[in-house]
């Protein structure tokens, strides 16, 4: 019987093969053909002009394939947050498409809140999707430049100030969006901590900072994601630009890492010729920058990586030795994309994506403060809910710099609790205070006036006024994505909330004692005012449906379960930056380079605050739920573990409320004693359950020997002391319930 059931499988894979037919062309365009194959097959008919065309750009978001052999061009798009609208040729702006409004996806600090990898995945496919529709192959995104500053004017682009988490949540991200035959190029690659000098910024950095605090979630995206592009950054390092960065890309991600996809250039952001090509970068991206602006036409024949790449192969000064590894890459890089085999045509503006924005933006948002059960709202039957401040109406898809979309809809706030309430309640807003009233950001257009010349002492006025009669006042304030808040290309100048909107809050405390404030950033702001407000809620950009996601929390329908990425501190001055010297940088007398030395050296974020033992305002990994979680003992499976063995430790978790509901587990390993200065603890492991009222769960987290380690400069690698180190479980970096001890022999 075994017998005849293996015969006709054969015969039916022989069938098979019959009735396929051969494929007669070359290799390269045989899709069934292994990916190495195709791209030695196409390198070996190719001259060497077509070559170098393919290592620099043709167009603001193209780069050349090989016309002659029908290798398509590589077309890039940003990117991080949703696919960016068409602009011109050569030009930036907008092309005027009418296809081309996408769904805006919650920006990466909201994703990083869920702690959710399945929310990661989620959104990768979602965006990945949109792209291949679109007939891009490169996404510019993910960012995973750690929050070392919360002036940062990208870190709402980011994830967080843990390089765990980053990593973490990175993964899915890429595989998600690669499954569609997408590139993810995740950026900008590294060291790249601030807006301010941007080009000019020299990060001073040692190796066991690098290694522990800026690389892992690099790291992560390469070797765990498998990313198949990685962008570098404008910034240099160590001296050297990190577009043509021999440590960070020739020694680290294509050496010790084994990457074996393309790096790209950040725009504009390619210095020289013989660095670039000696140095690992493989697509040179960028128009009209770094005073390229001499051709009379097709400027980018001029680029360092084009002509003067070119003249220097045919006068010997390069061998074809670095030529042909880009293109290999970028070879490859196309057959895992447009020329791959299985066809995907992906989907755009559609409902499915768009209750993945509103799931995922709504999993993020963080519930701060609480007191007396504020949250959820319970508003009586033809009641009044008053929303005060600008964020719950002004539109904050369009902004922020080149993550800039241009979405098929926008809910805002104010949007969201009309959609929830409907018109069982009064639903009144007023301006409160005037911030931002920019409408429209590389020619994308809100269609929305803010203008409003009446003075604050008028609004709070008029805000005081409202809500004298309210059962609820939900002030929506925080940053908005216009210069010097949450943008490209500048940092933020103040950790306290701009325009005012302390008074107004203030005012407001004064007038009722059910007081929400929703603080949207992508960034931390200081609280002063926390004492003042009822309860606060941390939202974000959360794209298309932000203001439905936000609604979901208020009103109780989704119970939250998002967790800072971040310390919201007190003050900036309570931070681990000092120093001009750390941040922004001295500039050298006689040198264009700002130097930007990282003394802070690990302690970053939570790194600082707990080891320093400053008290923060909301610590790292804080997020509050409608219901409540108690934790068991924490169990270590043994005694100790050896170097290259595995720990177990388990912690039971159970809903102790009345709703169902979500906790974030957080897994934090502390060594006690150390030959060498190490964090009071860093984040390992967390894991996000699901309990219904009175349930509980076990989770398990697994500890090898990395989770151990710190970055050894004298030994260039990881390393783990042997001796006592503790599981320390709880729900937030400085709320730790569980502990438990072994030993690493
Ligand atoms: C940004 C990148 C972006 C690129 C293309 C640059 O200015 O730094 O993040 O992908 O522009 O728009």
């Amino acid at each position: 019987m075994k017998k005849t059931i293996i015969f006709s499988a054969a015969a039916l894979v022989l069938a098979a093969c019959a009735t396929q037919p051969k494929f007669d062309g070359p290799a390269y365009l045989n899709p069934n053909a292994p990916v190495e194959e195709r791209v030695e097959d196409a390198l070996s008919r190719m001259t060497l002009e077509e070559k170098v065309g393919m290592t620099t750009a043709q167009s603001k978001f193209s780069s050349r394939g090989v016309p002659r052999l029908g290798i398509p061009e590589v077309w890039h798009t940003d990117g991080p947050h949703g696919i960016r609208p068409e602009v011109l040729w050569d030009e930036w702006d907008q092309a005027g498409w009418t296809n081309d409004s996408c769904t805006a996806f919650p920006a990466l600090i909201n994703l990083a809140a869920t702690w959710d990898k399945e929310m990661s995945m989620l959104y990768g496919t979602s965006i990945g999707e949109e792209a291949r529709y679109r007939k891009k192959d490169i996404l510019l995104g993910p960012g995973v430049n750690i929050c070392r500053t919360p002036y940062n004017g990208r870190n709402f682009e980011y994830m967080g100030e843990d390089p765990f988490l980053a990593g973490q949540m990175v993964v899915p991200y890429v595989q998600g969006v690669q499954k569609n035959g997408v590139a993810a190029c995740v950026k900008h690659y590294a060291v790249n901590n601030q807006e301010f000098q941007r080009t000019q910024s020299n990060s001073v950095v040692d190796d066991r900072t690098l290694h522990e605090i800026y690389l892992p979630a690099f790291k992560a995206a390469v070797q765990e994601g498998d990313a198949w592009a990685i962008m570098g950054s404008y910034n240099l390092y160590n001296g050297q630009y990190n577009c043509h960065n021999k440590k960070l890309l020739c020694d680290i991600l294509k050496g010790d890492w084994g990457f074996d996809g393309v790096v790209v250039s950040d725009w504009g952001g390619c210095r020289d010729s013989e660095e670039a090509i000696l140095n690992g970068l493989d697509i040179e991206m960028g128009t009209w920058t770094n005073g390229l602006t001499g051709a009379a036409s097709d400027s980018y024949r001029n680029y360092h990586m084009a002509d003067p790449y070119l003249e220097g192969l045919r006068s010997g000064k390069y061998t074809t030795k670095e030529l042909d590894d880009k293109v290999r890459r970028i070879l490859r890089t196309i057959f895992r994309t447009s020329m791959r085999p299985e066809p995907n045509y992906g989907r755009f503006v559609c409902p499915e994506h768009y209750q993945a924005a509103r799931d995922i933006s709504a999993a993020g948002v963080v519930l701060l403060k609480n007191d007396n059960n504020t949250l959820p709202l319970n508003v009586p039957e033809g009641g009044k809910i008053l929303l005060v401040g600008e964020n719950a109406v002004k539109k904050m898809v369009v902004g922020g710099g080149s993550s800039n979309l241009k979405t098929a809809y926008e809910v805002n706030p104010l949007e969201g609790i009309q959609n929830a309430y409907g018109d069982k309640a009064e639903i009144v807003w007023v301006r409160g205070y005037v911030g931002d009233i920019t409408r429209s950001y590389n020619r994308v257009d809100t269609g929305q006036d803010l203008s409003d010349d009446r003075t604050p002492e008028v609004l709070i006025a008029e805000a005081v006024e409202a809500a004298k009669d309210a059962d609820y006042v939900i002030f929506v304030g925080g940053l908005n994505k216009s210069h010097h808040q949450d943008c490209e290309g500048a940092d933020r100048i103040q950790l306290d909330l701009p325009y005012a909107q302390e008074d107004v809050i203030r005012a407001l405390a004064e007038v009722t004692d059910n007081l929400v404030v929703v603080n949207i950033s992508g960034s931390p702001v200081s609280m002063p005012w926390a004492d003042d407000a009822n309860a606060i809620v941390q939202g974000w950009y959360g794209g298309t449906e932000t203001g439905n996601a936000l609604a979901d929390v208020l009103t109780g329908k989704v119970n939250p379960s998002g967790r800072l990425p971040f310390t919201i501190p007190y003050k900036y001055e309570d931070g681990p930056i000092k120093t001009e010297r750390q941040y922004p940088g001295i500039k050298e007398e006689g040198s264009p380079y700002w130097q930007t030395h990282y003394d802070e050296g690990i302690y970053v974020g939570y790194r600082w605050y707990d080891t320093k033992e400053i008290p923060v305002q909301f610590p790292f990994g804080h997020g509050l739920s409608y219901t409540t979680f108690e934790y068991g003992d924490a169990k270590a499976a043994k005694a100790s573990m050896t170097a290259d063995g595995k720990m177990t430790v388990t912690v039971n978790v159970k809903n102790t409320g009345e709703r169902e509901g979500a906790e974030i587990v957080q897994l934090y390993i502390a060594d006690p004693v150390a030959g060498i200065d190490r964090p009071a603890k860093e984040l390992k492991g967390f894991e996000k359950i699901c309990l219904k009222p009175g349930e509980s769960k076990t989770v398990s987290f697994e500890i090898d020997s990395a989770d151990l380690s710190y970055y050894s400069i004298e030994e260039n690698g990881w390393k783990a002391e042997a001796g006592e180190f503790q599981a320390l479980i709880g729900p937030s970096s400085e709320d730790i319930r569980a502990t438990a001890s072994f030993e690493l022999k």
